[in-house]
């Protein structure tokens, strides 16, 4: 069932493309700017050589559907700052800033992601509400974020452990949707908990 659920996952989006009517175009520049790219290879290319633990750079997406669920549950307006931890294509700064109107800022330590994102975000003039930088999460000031977004289920004892290390540099107030992982930490207060299905099957968010 949950293998027929993944499978179906490009049909489940088709209702945020209505909701959401720019996402056509930032789905159909997707298609053309990774026609022929293997995001195995871009994967292994820019993380073999690097002391870092291969599971962090695992490919996995946020569905819209989903995507669009959690912005709700984490009540996301225009006034917010959204921060991608590790946003991968950008699908989930472009649905954030285009849903809400918020701005959204995607960090991603793989360079071809922020390079083709930076295309797509020029392509549909969105330079003043979206951003893809090529960062490393462990590094970059997350001090403006007020909300942050982490699909984490495949990343690392370590680097789930160094980034939670960072709750201390958040302001006061911050929303952080966390996916495959429960974040224990003092400052942070559970709100809301759900299990939805993303590109990997169904995870707790
Ligand atoms: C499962 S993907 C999630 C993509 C996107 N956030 C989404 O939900 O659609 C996790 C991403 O985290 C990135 N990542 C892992 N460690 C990172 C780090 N230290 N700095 C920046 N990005 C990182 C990986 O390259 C990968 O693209």
């Amino acid at each position: 069932m949950e293998a027929f659920d993944i499978l179906t996952t490009g049909f489940r989006e088709w209702p945020a493309y209505f909701k959401v009517p720019k996402l056509w175009k930032v789905g159909s520049l997707f298609w053309v700017y990774y026609l022929i790219r293997f995001h195995s290879y871009d994967i292994w290319a820019q993380t073999h050589n690097i002391p870092r633990p291969p599971e962090d750079f695992r490919f996995g997406e946020t569905p819209y559907m989903t995507g669009l669920t959690l912005l709700q549950m984490a009540q996301v307006t225009d006034r917010d700052v959204f921060y991608d931890l590790g946003a991968g294509r950008g699908k989930m700064v472009f649905l954030a800033s285009l849903a809400t109107g918020c701005r959204a800022v995607g960090l991603e330590f793989l360079a071809s992601y922020s390079l083709i994102g930076q295309r797509i975000i020029h392509n549909l003039s969105l330079e003043d509400r979206v951003d893809l930088r090529h960062a490393d999460i462990l590094q970059a000031d997350l001090g403006e974020a007020t909300v942050l977004f982490s699909a984490a289920s495949s990343w690392s004892p370590t680097t789930k452990e160094r980034l939670l290390e960072r709750t201390d540099e958040l302001s006061s107030g911050t929303r952080w949707i966390s996916v495959g992982w429960a974040l224990r930490h003092p400052r942070l207060e559970l709100r809301a908990a759900r299990r939805m299905l993303f590109s990997w099957g169904y995870d707790n968010a």
